[in-house]
């Protein structure tokens, strides 16, 4: 141990090493008194003394500084932008429950799934759902090293620096911890910190928040962290990530684990074994929330038996053992000003409401979504009415129904166009389903014919979900997509990728440099994140062509089916051609139907759509899919049938654990087919397997085979 007096310049390389990782301790136990105890145990003047040595050392020693140094914890140096990182487990959402009724269905449906009496007993926790943003923080050997926001759910943006600012947020846990914790939960600012921020910001001349959420986000978010420390956050721990090892059993049990290893957690969550109870606890919450001190948009439930969470899986992003259950929209009354139409990707033309101003549940809205023609009439609603507005979280608002009696003399009825808002004024057309039945949106078929579907489509492919392209989003791409000069416009997907090139021979007035809102960096950065996604996976490809009804999941699923673009392509065309094995072979992947291939279909069959991709591959690098999960499991690649009841799982878990397992679970039998598993009572399905000589074995077989026999 060295002497505290040491001078700095006298201590060696290891002395330094040891002596700031005492003062690191030391620092933070003095933190920990003064904000969260509010007990300081020396004075501000020793404080000081002990984070001026610890920043003296660092000075010699640089390559000494710990990542959780107290020199860190505020005012580190400004970074560029926030890297990504990625999350050992992906941060999930949530499904939603609008109603008692939802949330009743929502236990039934867990009881279903594990195969459960449908009284059996189900322990049920529930607690607020904090309305914020939220945030993963990585321990290694109990000291913080990654603070990551959701991001997309797998890649979050690093805030480690910003993060170690926010007091509740250990930067060291408390006791022995596994040597891997990964803690998630929300930062969040309570209404009088967000209040006050407010006022300072207005003082100051800046941009007030419109929320507290807003202010969390933004105030997290921040390149230098000295304004991060300024602000008031908060943290609330309600879920994990990756363990070394889980200490408990049940949501419950590991909450309670969270707040003795130094977090905060919510004091509402309470654990229920009767539906009405846990009903009755959130409708309590509702009543009470305004007196919280801080915002929430609803109640969260999880199935407290961790084990039982590990059987019941994902379903895409979200997990079976949970669900939010959503308060209620705020609502409001305010003037229709104007009915707009947007056109959307896929050419439907949304009528807009264009609103005077109202804060709605603390928001300003401005615009309300008047979804189709039908819902205009059924409204009654004419331009000039007051009309009552609502708002739920994020959804766009919607108008309610209309003031009658404010109807002024002026009122207009309101004519819905019967051609597409585009110069080409292509007729709209109303679509019918396969049964003849008219559905309510009028869309224009127009398609890339179609300047404002072709823009929607360059949005929506240069999107999160799509190249996820840094610096190029809405605003950018309508200003590429309008720019007169041919060396700037963006007009179809292979563009975004020619442009630096055409840049390069274009003259000085038409750099992208020299006009507003641009500049060298800005440019370059533009470029660099251009070219970053040059090099793409498989599904992010397919997702971002904007095939109707091909979405993230169904992307996902084509991409490990097909492996490579060219397989993917062949097999595209083929159904173009009306070709029926394509098909068949299409629709026997998970979750794809008829909706999902004659989209594909129509899609390739148009050859200015085949030509429009062809560029956009020929700039590109389309990543290989990964095969399904190369786990060492004994089913891992196989395709399996499950058919005939089966009695310790059901239908969907099975699926759900053969996909976990690394294997497909497939509807129908084919010669592709490894093995089945079949119940009492199957029937056409195992005659098939037994046609074909493919293996064939009991649920208790199944459950011997992947090692879970008991
Ligand atoms: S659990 C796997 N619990 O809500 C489930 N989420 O809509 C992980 N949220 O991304 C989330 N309060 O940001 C959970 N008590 C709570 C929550 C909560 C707020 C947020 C979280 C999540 C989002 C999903």
């Amino acid at each position: 141990m060295v002497a505290k007096s040491k001078p700095v310049e006298k201590l060696t390389e290891d002395e330094a090493r040891s002596e700031l990782d005492r003062l690191a301790e030391e620092i933070a136990e003095h933190d920990r008194r003064y904000h969260g105890e509010d007990a300081p145990a020396i004075s501000d003047a020793a404080y000081d003394a002990l984070r001026k040595r610890n920043g003296a050392i660092e000075e010699r020693f640089p390559k000494l500084v710990l990542a959780d140094s107290p020199s860190r914890r505020v005012g580190a140096p400004v970074s560029e932008k926030f890297e990504k990182v990625r999350h050992a487990l992906p941060m999930l959402s949530l499904d939603n429950a609008f109603s008692d009724a939802d949330v009743r269905d929502f236990a039934a449906r867990v009881r279903r799934f594990l195969k459960m009496e449908v009284d059996a007993e189900l322990a049920l926790t529930a607690e607020p759902k904090i309305d914020g943003l939220s945030l993963s923080l990585r321990y290694e050997k109990g000291r913080l090293v990654t603070a990551a926001t959701r991001g997309d759910g797998r890649v979050g943006e690093n805030v480690t620096v910003n993060s170690r600012t926010i007091d509740t947020i250990p930067v060291e846990l408390t006791g022995e911890v596994p040597d891997i914790v990964e803690v998630r939960g929300e930062v969040y600012m309570r209404h009088e910190d967000f209040a006050a921020l407010n006022e300072r910001q207005a003082e100051a001349g800046k941009t007030v928040f419109a929320n507290p959420r807003n202010a969390a986000a933004g105030s997290l978010r921040q390149l230098d962290s000295s304004i991060t420390a300024s602000r008031p956050l908060a943290f609330f721990a309600y879920a994990w990530g990756e363990l070394s090892e889980r200490p408990h059993d049940t949501q419950s049990g590991m909450v309670t684990w969270l707040q003795s290893i130094g977090f905060s957690t919510n004091p509402l969550m309470e654990r229920f074994l009767d539906l009405d109870d846990l009903i009755a606890h959130y409708h309590w919450i509702e009543e009470n929330r305004a007196t919280l001190g801080y915002d929430i948009d609803g109640v969260v439930y999880k199935v407290d038996d961790l084990h039982l969470q590990e059987r019941l899986g994902f379903v895409s992003r979200s997990p079976r053992w949970a669900i939010a259950h959503k308060f209620p929209a705020e609502k409001a009354v305010t003037e229709l000003l104007a009915i707009d139409i947007q056109v959307g990707r896929t050419g439907a033309h949304t009528p807009v409401a264009r609103l005077k101003p109202v804060t709605v549940g603390g928001v300003v809205v401005t615009n309300a979504t008047l979804h189709n023609p039908d819902e205009i009439e059924r409204l009654g609603v004419q331009i000039g009415d007051t009309v009552q507005v609502q708002r739920a979280g994020d959804v766009i608002p919607q108008i309610l129904g209309v003031v009658d009696e404010k109807r002024p003399s002026t009122a207009e009825p309101y004519a819905f166009p019967s051609h597409c808002v585009c110069d080409l004024q292509t007729p709209l057309v109303r679509e019918t389903t396969a049964g003849g039945v008219e559905g309510v949106v009028r869309r224009c078929t127009g398609e890339f014919a179609c300047p404002y579907q072709r823009r929607e489509h360059l949005k929506h492919l240069v999107g999160r979900k799509g190249f996820d392209i840094d610096g190029l989003g809405d605003k950018q791409i309508d200003w590429f997509y309008e720019h007169e000069d041919e060396n700037l416009r963006i007009r179809e997907p292979a563009d975004i990728f020619t442009l630096q090139k055409r840049q390069a021979d274009s003259a000085a007035l038409t750099k992208l440099k020299n006009f507003d809102g641009w500049g060298e960096t800005s440019v370059r950065n533009l470029f660099d994140a251009i070219e970053a996604r040059r090099t793409v996976p498989l599904d992010r490809v397919i997702f971002s062509l904007g095939i109707r009804h091909v979405g993230e999941t169904t992307s996902r699923t084509l991409a490990r089916a097909y492996s490579s673009w060219k397989s993917f392509e062949q097999a595209a065309e083929r159904l173009a051609t009306g070709d029926e094995a394509a098909k068949a072979e299409m629709e026997a992947l998970d979750d794809i139907g008829g909706a999902v291939t004659e989209a594909v279909a129509r899609y390739f069959s148009e050859d200015k759509n085949c030509a429009m991709v062809d560029r956009l591959i020929e700039e590109l690098t389309v990543e290989e899919a990964e095969a399904p999960a190369a786990s060492d499991s004994p089913v891992a690649g196989q395709t399996i049938v499950f058919t005939g009841s089966l009695e310790r799982m059901s239908r969907d878990e099975a699926k759900a654990m053969a996909e976990r397992l690394g294997a497909k679970a497939a509807g129908s039998v084919s010669k592709k087919t490894d093995l089945v598993v079949a119940g009492p009572g199957a029937g056409s399905k195992l005659k098939k397997a037994e046609e074909f000589g493919i293996e064939v074995i009991s649920e208790d077989e199944w459950f011997e085979r992947v090692g879970q026999g008991a």
